[in-house]
C-alpha cells in the first residue's frame, strides 16, 4: 500500500477540515496520499492501490452520477466500502433496515403520494416529527411540523423523504458519533446544540452547534458496532470504516444516522483520528 487517494468535492479540493493531519498520519506510514475530486476526469484511478471516499459532499446532489463513478472505479481499484453499500446507505432509508438488528430512531419513508396520510399518522403516533430528505446531508431539508397545516412544511425538498419523532433529547443531550474502524469503535464525539432554548434541532456547527471530544461509552461502542455489525452481515462485506451517530430515545441509544459513505471525521475536533484512520488504511491488504 504506496499510493492512495483521498475522494473530495470540488468545493473542499484540499479535502474535509483538518484533512493536512490525514496526509501527515498518511505519509509517516509511508504512504504517498492525495486528495482528488471525485469527478476530476484527469485523475487515473488506476494507478492507485486504494481509493478512500473522504469529503465528497455533493453526492447527495449528484447522487447516480456519484454511484456510477464508484461503480467504475472499483473496477479497476479498491474502493474502501464501496459502490454496492454506498447505493445502499445513500437513502436514509437503510434505518427501517437497520430496525430489524439493532435500536434506531422510528423511521418511516414518505413520497409525494403518501405524504399526507402518512404525516396525519406519524403526528397522531409521535406528537412532533422531523420530515428530511431520503438523501440529505449537512442537515439541508431537516423540517419540524407539529400538525400537516404547519407553515415550516414550506421548507420541505423534493420527495421522497424520511419521518421521525422529534427526538427531544437532541436539545439537551444531543447528539453523539462513534467512529467504526475494522468493526471496532475506536472513539467518540459530542455533539451539542448551541441553545437547548433554540427552535434549531441540528447541532451542526454551521447552525452554531458544538462538537468535542469524549472517552468511548461502553453502551455508545456496543450499538455502534452492533449497527456496523448489522449492516455488514446485510451486504455480506467488510465494511472498513463507519461512523454510527446516535441518540437518547426513550431513555436508551439509538441509532440516528450509519454513515458509509463520506463520514466526516472530525479531524478538527479530534486530530488523532487521523492517526486512526491512516493505521486502516495501512492495515488493508
Ligand atoms: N428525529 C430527530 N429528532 C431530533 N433531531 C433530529 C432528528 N433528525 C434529525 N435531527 C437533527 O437534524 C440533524 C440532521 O439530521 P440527520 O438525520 O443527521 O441528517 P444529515 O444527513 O443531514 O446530517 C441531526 O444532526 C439532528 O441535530
Ligand atoms: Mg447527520
Amino acid at each position: 500500500m504506496t499510493n492512495v487517494l483521498l475522494a473530495t468535492f470540488n468545493l473542499m479540493p484540499e479535502g474535509e477540515p483538518g484533512g493536512d493531519l490525514l496526509l501527515d498520519a498518511l505519509s509517516a506510514r509511508g504512504i504517498e496520499a492525495r486528495w482528488v475530486c471525485w469527478d476530476d476526469p484527469s485523475v487515473d484511478w488506476a494507478a492507485a492501490d486504494l481509493v478512500a471516499v473522504r469529503s465528497t459532499w455533493d453526492y447527495q446532489r449528484r447522487t447516480e452520477e456519484f454511484l456510477d463513478w464508484a461503480r467504475r472505479t472499483e473496477r479497476v481499484t479498491p474502493v474502501l466500502n464501496g459502490a454496492e453499500v454506498f447505493a445502499w446507505n445513500c437513502d436514509k432509508s437503510y434505518l427501517v433496515d437497520l430496525a430489524a438488528d439493532v435500536a434506531t430512531v422510528p423511521t418511516r419513508t414518505l413520497d409525494d403520494a403518501t405524504l399526507v396520510g402518512g404525516l396525519q399518522q406519524a403526528l397522531a403516533e409521535w406528537g412532533e416529527v422531523v420530515i428530511k430528505p431520503a438523501t440529505g446531508a449537512g442537515g439541508v431539508g431537516v423540517v419540524v411540523a407539529a400538525s400537516v397545516q404547519d407553515e415550516r412544511l414550506e421548507g420541505l425538498t423534493a420527495a421522497p423523504w424520511v419521518v421521525q419523532p422529534v427526538v427531544e433529547s437532541v436539545r439537551s443531550t444531543g447528539e453523539t458519533s462513534v467512529f467504526v474502524l475494522d468493526g471496532r469503535a475506536v472513539s467518540q464525539v459530542d455533539k451539542s446544540l448551541a441553545s437547548a432554548a433554540d427552535q434549531e434541532i441540528r447541532v451542526h456547527e454551521l447552525y452554531g452547534g458544538r462538537s468535542q471530544v469524549v472517552d468511548l461509552g461502553a453502551e455508545e461502542a456496543a450499538l455502534a458496532e452492533a449497527a456496523v455489525a448489522a449492516a455488514s452481515s446485510r451486504w455480506d462485506c467488510d465494511l472498513t470504516y463507519a461512523r454510527v451517530d446516535m441518540m437518547l430515545w426513550e431513555g436508551s441509544w439509538a441509532v440516528s444516522e450509519l454513515e458509509l459513505i463520506e463520514p466526516g471525521l472530525y479531524l478538527d475536533v479530534d486530530p488523532a483520528n487521523a492517526d486512526r484512520f491512516a493505521d486502516l488504511v495501512l492495515s488493508r491488504p
